[in-house]
């Protein structure tokens, strides 16, 4: 530990997540790994300046954070609203920067493949924040998929309850998620990623196909979405992802079905449902269920997600430390980018199904 290199970061948009999530995380890991320090922040609102830790120094313009420190630094936070998050990381990488980006990547396909291919080009690491990966009952379904306990993983619903859009922090645009130019989309390309990450492990690969449906209750004062459904085939099986920001409540209920069991998630709670059949019964094969229930303590309600950033931000120096540029997460997050903009395409043209290609497109 005491020999070990700080990576130096700069957190570029000091709203809601960075202020909150990433950076009480930073300074703790600065204070008991010193493994990472965060030595500037930006954002375009100077009144952001008063929740900035002593000794951090502050810039409300990201090329002139860079044009000053980028000789001390070796990577960049991006955390500001999706649209912008495309320029910052592009600039970021190109100026030989690794790249930590907060969901989603990018708002649009090609953005996402260039980006990709920047991060490939200049050998530099490009990383989504894909925190949900790092809940801890998300971790328990993990051991149960891996154990082999329900066997092959076919179908999945993941549905995502919210009594409202996140709102970001209120000296900005506490609404940005609402309006398409900020946001790119709706509530699918806000939250999707999670759902759409958590589909690729559960199922073993990307989908093949996205039929989709979407409502928003605002309009017109909103131009995005606010309820969105969609089924994705897999080669495997499908998935039926469900997003709500009028559901009343917050919560997440995923469900899992294998060839020889199931699981149901309802934020901590969890019920493994495995499955065997009573010889004895005169019927043929009688379906019984052994059911096992418990909780796995997992802080769904603290939407910074502060605890699940520590396990997230190590993957992020491990790829680091291994050169691993075309690493597993940043193809995951350009396959959400993928599966959310044909999701919108099918939404515009009646739901119609439709293809998605399952290989990184190369240039
Ligand atoms: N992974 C998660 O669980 C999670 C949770 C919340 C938010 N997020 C993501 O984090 C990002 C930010 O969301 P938020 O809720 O913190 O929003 P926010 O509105 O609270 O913060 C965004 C900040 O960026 C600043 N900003 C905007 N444009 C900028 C620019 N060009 N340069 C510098 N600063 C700029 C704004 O002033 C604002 O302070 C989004 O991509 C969102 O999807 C992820």
């Amino acid at each position: 530990m005491e020999n070990q290199k700080i990576l130096k970061g700069a957190i570029v948009g000091f709203g809601f997540i960075s202020s909150k999530g990433h950076m009480p995380a930073y300074a703790d890991r600065f204070k008991n790994l010193r493994d990472v320090e965060i030595i500037a922040i930006c954002d375009i609102c100077p009144e952001r300046i008063s929740d900035v830790p002593d000794g951090v120094r502050f810039y409300s313009d990201y090329q002139e954070l860079l044009a000053k420190e980028i000789d001390g630094l070796d990577f960049l936070d991006v955390s500001t609203h999706a649209a912008d998050h495309y320029k910052i990381a592009k600039m970021g990488l190109e100026l030989g920067l690794h790249v930590l980006c907060e969901k989603p990547l990018t708002t649009s396909i090609a953005e996402a493949k260039d980006l990709i291919q920047t991060a490939i080009t200049c050998k530099r690491v490009l990383f989504p924040c894909h925190n949900y990966k790092h809940a801890p009952v998300v971790n328990a379904i993990r051991e149960v998929v891996e154990s082999g306990k329900i066997g092959k993983v076919k179908a999945i619903t993941l549905n995502t309850f919210r009594n409202t859009h996140a709102i970001g922090t209120k000296e900005w645009m506490p609404d940005w998620r609402r309006h398409k130019e900020y946001s790119g989309g709706g509530i699918a390309m806000d939250h999707g990623s999670h759902s759409l990450y958590l589909t690729f492990e559960w199922l073993g690969g990307y989908p093949k196909s996205v039929t989709a449906s979407s409502q928003n209750f605002s309009f017109p004062k909103y131009d995005t979405e606010d309820n969105f459904s969609a089924v994705y085939e897999f080669e495997s099986g499908f998935a039926n992802v469900h997003l709500s920001w009028t559901a009343g409540v917050r919560k997440v209920i995923y469900t899992l079905q294998g060839e020889k069991g199931a699981i149901t998630v309802d934020d901590d709670q969890v019920q493994l449902a495995i499955l065997h059949s009573d010889e004895n019964e005169s019927s043929s094969h009688k379906a019984m269920w052994n059911n096992e229930f418990y909780s796995v303590t997992s802080d769904w309600m603290d939407s910074s997600h502060v605890s699940w950033f520590n396990s997230m931000f190590d993957k992020f120096k491990t790829a680091i430390d291994q050169n691993d540029f075309e690493n597993k997460e940043i193809m995951d997050a350009y396959f959400c980018i993928q599966s959310i903009m044909k999701a919108y395409e099918s939404i515009e043209n009646n739901s119609i199904k439709l293809s998605l290609e399952n290989n990184f497109p190369r240039i």
